[in-house]
């Protein structure tokens, strides 16, 4: 394992200030994101709208990293640019998500496990080959009265860790994402002790496979009460109940934690960021920034809704979003902002 080359693509996408851009949908995923908005569910709709984004003006100005689906990284540009090269023009480094999504934990009703294990190491050295020097994996896990169960949290954490090591192995930066899902009336209280004992087993596990914690990203969830919970919090509670669930559970030697944004409004999720880093930022020995799909995409995405006459104002949007979790990683975003 080269550590040094692992640490030194770590802490570029952890680069003060930048985040990461998760554009790395699923075929069906995608299709689930373009069909209420009636964009033809076609490859070639799928290119154009990651073209708008590769070639947002100014995207990276606060976007250190973009993580790729496989069918984006060998797509190109109207006037025949691969995405890649225009990514790395703009300065971001090209990622890809590695995981092949998730199926039932059979035996396990309402549970899942991610799959893609099998030939992961040679896809893996393609992958780095092909400049791509970090990766995602995915780990989905649900809170219900009887979920999540602990064999479902051993078995994520242990995919999880089996998939850094290997990425580790080819010189790639795994990203770590071990997702406990919004999905519920669930207490923030709840959806706290489920992601400590969560981050506690991928941990464990990490250690286990021989990973170097200096050389990852977590990408966990913020600690939030269910979507259908009476009680919503605040930010600051949320807040609250996140560093402090890191705190206790993910080592300093990891260099950073971006969050997925799981379905919150992404004015929310901006927000929230915000008052971690304004109550918490010297406390935290680990950088704290963004690796949002929905909350950076989703507005974009609306406005152009596969109309190539809305391309330029749906790329201000992106950018812009990708601009106020840039000012919300300093601590200094203001609703008010949103206006502006
Ligand atoms: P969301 O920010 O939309 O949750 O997506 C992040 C992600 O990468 C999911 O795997």
């Amino acid at each position: 394992m080269n550590l040094a080359e692992l640490k030194n693509t770590a802490s570029r996408l952890m680069a003060p200030d930048k985040g990461l851009l998760a554009m790395d949908e699923s075929i069906p995923t995608a299709n689930k994101r373009f069909e209420p908005l009636g964009i033809p569910l076609t490859e070639e709709y799928r290119r154009k709208y990651r073209q708008l984004i590769v070639t947002a003006p100014g995207l990276g100005e606060y976007i250190s990293g973009a993580i790729l689906f496989d069918e984006t990284v060998h797509q190109k540009t109207d006037d025949g640019c691969l995405f890649l090269d225009v990514l790395k023009e703009q300065g971001i480094i090209p990622g890809i998500k590695v995981d092949e999504g998730t199926v039932p934990f059979d035996g396990f009703p309402g549970e899942t496990i991610t799959e893609g294990l099998d030939k992961l190491s040679e896809r893996l050295k393609v992958y780095h080959q092909q400049g791509l020097l970090f990766a995602k994996w995915r780990g989905v896990i649900s809170i219900t009265d009887k979920t999540p169960t602990t064999a479902a949290i051993k078995a994520n954490a242990f995919t999880l860790a089996r998939y850094a090591a290997l990425c580790q192995q080819a010189g790639i930066v795994p990203i770590v994402e071990p997702e406990v899902l919004m999905d519920g009336d669930h207490s923030l209280q709840r959806c706290l002790e489920v992601t400590t004992e969560v981050l506690h087993a991928v941990f464990n596990a990490l250690y286990e496979q021989k990973v170097a914690f200096e050389g990852m990203i977590l990408k966990p969830n913020m600690v939030l009460p269910g979507l259908k919970a009476a009680d919503q919090s605040n930010a600051k509670e949320i807040a609250d109940a996140t560093v402090n669930c890191f705190l206790r559970t993910v080592p300093a030697a990891v260099p950073g934690i971006a969050f997925l944004s799981g379905g919150q409004e992404a004015e929310l999720a901006t927000e929230r960021l915000n008052a971690m880093h304004q109550q918490y930022d010297n406390v935290m020995p680990w950088a704290l920034t963004f690796s949002f799909s929905r909350a950076i995409q989703q507005p974009a995405l609306d406005k152009w809704a596969g109309n190539d006459a809305n391309v330029a104002e749906a790329q201000r949007l992106l950018v812009n979003r990708a601009r106020l979790n840039n000012i919300a990683r300093r601590g200094e975003y203001t609703p008010d902002m949103e206006n502006e």
